[in-house]
């Protein structure tokens, strides 16, 4: 099942258009990464897929169910992450949990059991200070608390690492991965490497629309390079490949990188073969999820 659908969305800012025909799916139990520059519109289609903001043109189906500018029907499917997670400094973890499940109608021995969890759950279960002092990365853990506690179905952060360190990045990154056996997880990010770290599916958006769409592997493979890389044993190896196969370029230690176009696979293996060259290692290159992506967005 498709956990969240998004068709030909359009939205413009006064002359400015900022989407224009957004095509999304969502498989149930991915963990979907939203990938585009500063700017882009993650945060405006975040924003309209939770009924906050009014699109121009489009649909936006939430586990199958229509969504409507203004309405919060389909948002009790949905835990949000803001950009920014505002809090009231002054209360203490436990506090502001305990508040947003009472907000949200959960009688209290409910609130008590599921805020307990959660804090554990986000490395927060011992802190006892207020808000007004916790890091960047502690202000993220309890915004994603709050955000799985009515344990939605579909769980939507909207740049949730940009302003953390690599430790706190990290921390995040793992939470979002231990969350997705019960909910699908959605992130934005303009951080390849962390889609690249934990996501199974991942959409570029670009110039309004969504450009490129897949699980990682499908997007890494329409993509594939003919580049190869071969590693024979020793030197001996490197100089024999080298004089056969002149256009195979040595990179470091024993490794030599050739493309399929100048040397085809088979012959590079014949000669191997033939010669009885000790091989550590013979591989198609992979392009990065940054490569991929430098290559299919503009500028
Ligand atoms: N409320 C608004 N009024 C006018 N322009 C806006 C508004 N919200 C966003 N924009 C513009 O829309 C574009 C996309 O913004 P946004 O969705 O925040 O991008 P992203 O989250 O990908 O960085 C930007 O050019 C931004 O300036
Ligand atoms: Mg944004």
């Amino acid at each position: 099942m498709e956990m969240l659908r998004i068709n030909g969305l359009h939205k413009r800012f006064g002359d400015k258009e900022v989407l224009k025909g957004l095509e999304l799916a969502v498989p149930e139990h991915s963990v979907f990464g939203f990938v585009g520059k500063n700017g882009a519109g993650k945060t405006t289609t975040m924003k309209t897929v939770l009924g906050l903001m009014k699109q121009d043109r489009g649909e936006i189906f939430v586990a199958g169910e229509p969504v409507c500018y203004g309405q919060t029907k389909t948002n009790r499917h949905i835990g949000y992450l803001p950009d920014v997670p505002e809090f009231y400094p002054f209360m203490t973890a436990p506090e502001y949990l305990s508040f947003c499940a009472e907000l949200s109608g959960m009688d209290r021995k409910t609130a008590r059991r599921r805020s307990g969890e959660l804090l554990e759950l986000v490395g927060l279960a011992g802190e006892r200070h207020r808000v007004r002092g916790f890091s960047r990365g502690m202000k993220q853990r309890l915004g994603l608390a709050q955000a799985l506690l009515g344990e939605p179905k579909l769980l939507i952060c909207d740049e949730p690492t940009s302003a953390l360190d690599p430790v706190g990045r990290r921390e995040l990154l793992e939470l979002l991965l231990a969350v997705r056996e019960k909910t699908t997880v959605v992130f934005s990010t303009h951080i390849l490497s962390d889609v690249e770290r934990i996501c199974t599916d991942v959409a570029f958006l670009d110039g309004g629309v969504v450009t490129v769409q897949g699980t990682l592997q499908q997007v890494k493979s329409a993509f594939r390079t003919d580049g190869h890389m071969i590693e024979p044993e020793g030197e001996d190896g490197v100089r024999t490949l080298l004089a056969l196969f002149p256009k195979m370029e040595r990179k470091e230690g024993m490794t030599l990188v050739f493309r399929e176009g100048d040397h085809p696979v088979h012959e590079v293996l014949k000669a191997v073969s033939e010669r009885r060259l000790p091989l550590v290692r013979l591989e198609r290159l992979e392009p990065s999820l940054e490569d991929l992506f430098m290559e299919v967005v503009d500028g």
